[in-house]
């Protein structure tokens, strides 16, 4: 499958959004909520998304005991959204308990993707592999990784292991805090599944020309 494109929706409300999505009509096919415009803005900005035929990444970072991610898992399906995440330092139970509640809604189960360790904390390369070793043998159909560790994670843990990849900046963005950055081309040659891209597109004059850049630009 061609790399997908996840624009982050980093936007205070469900009014914000809207208009974005509004400007984004026909360009990204997935959106990502987080915890900030999830905690504003609820379900109904998943249902936004949705009546626009567009897809989301449901960024809340689960992290609890298995019986409480699993219902979690469950209302995350159930509102449709494609994809989900959760810790992996949460354990071997808890991130299966998110594939099965995933599966429980009776709609296609979203995608369960792991945090190995956040980019604000200091972890080894063995600590991150292992966290996504251990997601991958709860079920979970890939992690949150840096494009730079592409082609090590896809060479440990299959081709099939899904990799999404933030810290994306094409050349003619500016860089913001995020330091170890990749181009959307060079993700795409890495192996990333899907990049995540929020303040190039969202910060630019225009953002549907931006997002149009970066997926010409993926595409080569
Ligand atoms: O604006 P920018 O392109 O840096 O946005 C990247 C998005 O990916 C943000 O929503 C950020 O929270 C998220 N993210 C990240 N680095 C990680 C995990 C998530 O930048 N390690």
């Amino acid at each position: 499958m061609p790399t997908e494109l996840i624009v982050a929706l980093d936007v205070p409300g469900l009014d914000e959004a809207g208009r974005l999505l509004d400007r984004l009509a026909g360009g990204a096919r997935w959106f990502k909520v987080g915890l900030h415009l999830f905690t504003a803005a609820g379900p109904a900005i998943v249902r936004e998304v949705r009546a626009r035929g567009a897809n989301v990444f449901l960024d809340l970072k689960l992290h609890d005991i298995p019986n409480t991610v699993s219902s979690a898992a469950r209302s995350a399906a159930a509102l449709g959204v494609g994809m989900f995440n959760v810790h992996a330092s949460g354990g071997e139970a808890m991130m299966r308990a998110a594939v099965e509640g995933g599966g429980r809604a009776g709609t296609a189960r979203p995608l369960v993707i792991a945090v190995t360790i956040l980019t604000s904390q200091a972890a080894t390369e063995a600590d991150v592999l292992a966290l996504a070793r251990a997601a991958k043998a709860s079920g979970l159909d890939g992690v949150v990784c840096s494009a730079r560790e592409a082609v090590a994670l896809k060479r440990e843990l299959g081709a099939g292991f899904k990799l999404v990849c933030p810290g994306i900046r094409p050349a003619w963005s500016e860089t913001g805090d995020q330091k170890r950055i990749v181009t959307p081309r060079a993700a795409v040659e890495a192996g990333a599944d899907y990049i995540v891209v929020g303040r190039p597109i969202l910060a630019a004059p225009d953002p549907a020309e931006a997002a149009r850049r970066v997926l010409d630009e993926m595409r080569g």
